[in-house]
């Protein structure tokens, strides 16, 4: 049986995209080769890298804006480090909502001043800061659109002179923003893009080359874009799949397709937690995650109960991270409506049977 997949990441793909991923490994192109073990500077392989790149920009509306897409290896987690290696020279402000914005600071003192404008520590990260101050002068302002932890997500982005990095790495291309706000995105290509192996770098170019700093060449945003994203061998598999998820979406109607059924699917479980007095939710309301919705039960006698009904409802990787405890249903792009259904009717199974 196939599962309904809550995971966190890596995490639920388009099955379309699986069955075209399979295929090219086995035959790309009907070339009689795989495409994993083509070159990389073949004229396929650059076409796709291409087209990835191409429709990262389309579906942010970020084309003809001044701005590259990059698809770089090291995770979400060089991004903390190479934005700051780029872009730093005295200080830069950090809103601290969780684990990842947590590592980014850490990153980032390495290379400057480090302000955190804000921080929801004092509540384990349990809400997003508002109203905080930001001072003038910044390099730049960083922030984590969603807390793939905690399951906060930020609603409405501030309005600053500085330019603005965001890590966007568990909430991309999963709802509609002005994305020209941005001056610099990231994410890891592990939730609503591709597999682990590649990072969604986005980034306005004429925030580069500022830093007086040397940079090592593999950490040097202007060298990859000089390079249109082939310095080095890129990951061919994850760059191939990030481009079938992006074309899989565009042909679904893009980012505001996917949005409407994010809202439904979002509305569907938090009105179950809502309304079971079995369950209570962790994140402030206002601050809620439609990706990553975490949850907790009342009665904890229940747990053995719940995970077992959970099982046999052919259910995965709902365990919420060790850090909060309870449960986390992930719910990226490429998780159906009908998936979120079944996980909805064994919690309100539970309050009629406990
Ligand atoms: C918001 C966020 N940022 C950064 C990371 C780290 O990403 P990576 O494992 O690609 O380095 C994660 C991983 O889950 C994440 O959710």
């Amino acid at each position: 049986m196939k599962k309904h997949n809550f995971s966190a990441g890596p995490c639920v793909l388009p099955q379309e995209v699986f069955l075209k991923a399979s295929e090219a490994v086995m035959d790309f192109n009907g070339s009689g080769l795989s495409l994993i073990e083509i070159s990389h500077r073949s004229k396929d392989f650059v076409e796709v890298m291409e087209k990835a790149r191409s429709l990262a920009l389309e579906l942010l509306g970020l084309e003809n804006k001044g701005y590259k897409a990059l698809f770089l290896q090291g995770g979400a987690s060089m991004q903390f480090l190479m934005a700051a290696y780029n872009l730093l020279e005295n200080k830069a402000g950090y809103l601290n909502t969780g684990t990842w914005s947590s590592k980014a600071v850490k990153e980032a003192k390495m290379f400057g001043d480090v302000i955190e404008v804000g921080s929801s520590k004092d509540e384990n990260f349990n809400y997003i800061p508002k109203g905080y101050n930001i001072p003038d002068g910044l390099d730049y302002l960083h922030l984590t659109s969603n807390n793939t932890i905690f399951g906060t997500q930020i609603k409405k982005f501030p309005k600053t002179e500085a330019p603005l990095v965001c890590d966007m790495s568990s909430d991309i291309f999963s709802r509609q923003l002005d994305f020209t706000q941005f001056d610099l995105i990231y994410a890891g290509a592990q939730k609503n893009m591709g597999p682990a192996g590649t990072t969604l770098v986005v980034i306005k170019e004429d925030i580069l080359g500022k830093v007086t700093r040397q940079i090592p060449s593999m950490l040097d945003y202007q060298v990859h874009i000089s390079k249109d994203s082939m310095f080095n061998t890129p990951p061919v598999f994850a760059v191939y799949t990030s481009m079938l998820t992006l074309e899989w979406l565009k042909n679904l109607g893009g980012i505001s397709a996917i949005e409407e059924t994010n809202d439904k699917k979002a509305q569907l479980v938090y009105s179950e937690v809502d309304l079971n007095p079995l369950f209570e939710g962790f994140a402030k309301k206002e601050d809620r995650s439609n990706m990553n919705a975490t949850f907790n039960l009342t009665d904890e006698k229940l747990k053995e109960t719940f995970e077992s009904m959970v099982k046999d409802a052919g259910i995965n990787g709902i365990n919420g991270h060790r850090s909060v405890g309870g449960y986390r249903a992930s719910m990226y792009n490429a998780l159906s409506l009908e998936s979120v259904g079944i996980l909805v009717d064994v919690m309100s199974e539970l309050e009629r049977t406990a």
